[in-house]
């Protein structure tokens, strides 16, 4: 079982992760997760703030030189940002400010900024990179590109650059959707035995628990609703890679739609909570989109869920056992899939 949990604050010393169950033998090649963490960082659409931020991080535990070992992982990545905002009771919409406020019993909105902020994903993304370079040597290949932005159903890098300028200019933010994609997935990942166990329901988690993303597809998805059982049989790429909540050996489809980033640079309408009187929520260094950076995320999260499905069916303490019996699983399932 691989699991993983983050801590730290947006603006304390370190975001911490550690990822356990994570197999030994796997070698991460120099630079390579500092070229996620800049992936995420420097995705278009990002903010003041991240010119700040330089991701600078330490791997404390469970490597020997650049290979896993086996045990914990342990990775802390410098916050550089480290002027905490003065406190506030004005929460701002749309953001976990006023429902953390409730929760947590607090007229402080910055405590609850203060972890709610998706600075938290560059150690999901630390974390993830090691998931990604795991698949990247058992041969599964995930990538994720932006296909729409706001209302431009399609984008190419101009046209994307262009509405981003557009929206800046007009204080504005915007929203999108990106694809994930994985090929080279064995078939049986998941399970249909019981509905927490099925692979999308996982996936849906790990991608849902992206913050901003607020909605979810497989393959077809909503589009499939539309279409008749006829002309859906035609299609069997419509379900995305997934059936009966298992890997079927084809390439996995997801997508994702991204809200509007919340933090408006004019600010947004709200109430004290300590005075009850209307006054703007002002967001001075918010991205104008976060559908780049948080598809970035996407694959890191996606990759740590994969993974663990993988060594959920697989077992292996050590990469080569891992590869041993997948290519085994491989063969097996080749001989009945190649003839299909
Ligand atoms: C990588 C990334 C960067 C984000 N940057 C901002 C930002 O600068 N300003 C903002 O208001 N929201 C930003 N968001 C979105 C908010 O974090 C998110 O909308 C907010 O936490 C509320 O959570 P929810 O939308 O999931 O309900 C970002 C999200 C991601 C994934």
């Amino acid at each position: 079982m691989l699991r993983y949990l983050t801590a730290g604050e947006s603006h304390g010393r370190f975001l911490t992760g550690i990822l356990e169950g994570f197999p030994a033998g796997v070698k991460m090649p120099s630079g390579y997760l500092a070229a996620q963490l800049r992936r995420r960082r420097l995705a278009p659409g990002r903010g003041a703030r991240q010119a700040k931020e330089t991701d600078d991080f330490e791997i404390i535990s469970g490597l020997s030189g650049s290979v896993t070992t086996g045990a914990p992982i342990t990775v802390l990545i410098k916050n550089a940002g480290r002027d905490l905002p003065p406190p506030s009771s004005l929460p701002r919409p749309g953001h976990a400010d006023l429902a953390g406020m409730l929760k947590y019993n607090t007229l402080n909105a910055v405590l609850i900024r203060e972890r709610a902020s998706a600075r938290e994903t560059a150690a999901r993304t630390a974390l993830g990179s090691f998931a990604l370079r795991l698949h990247e040597l058992l041969g599964i290949a995930i990538n994720s590109r932006v296909l729409s932005l706001g209302r431009l159903p399609s984008i190419t890098a101009a046209t994307a650059a262009a509405e981003l300028l557009r929206a800046r200019s007009a204080g504005d933010t915007l929203g999108g959707v990106f694809e994930l994609s994985v090929e080279g997935l064995p078939a049986g990942l998941g399970s249909c035995a019981q509905a927490d166990r099925r692979l999308g329901a996982r996936l849906g988690a790990a991608l849902l628990g992206v913050n901003g993303v607020k909605g979810f597809e497989i393959g077809g998805g909503f589009a499939l609703a539309e279409l008749g059982g006829i002309e859906a049989s035609e299609y069997p790429e419509l379900s995305g890679g997934l059936d009966g909540g298992m890997t079927n050996g084809r390439g996995l489809i997801l997508r994702c739609a991204v809200k509007p980033v919340p933090g408006l640079p004019g600010g947004a309408p709200s109430t004290d909570l300590k005075t009850f009187k209307r006054k703007l929520s002002v967001s001075s260094t918010s991205d104008t989109t976060a559908v780049f950076a948080a598809a970035v995320v996407a694959e890191h999260a996606a990759a740590l869920e994969l993974a663990d499905a993988l060594l959920e069916k697989f077992g292996g303490d050590s990469l080569g056992e891992l590869k041993r019996r997948l290519d085994e699983w491989r063969k097996e399932t080749g001989r009945v899939l190649g003839r299909l």
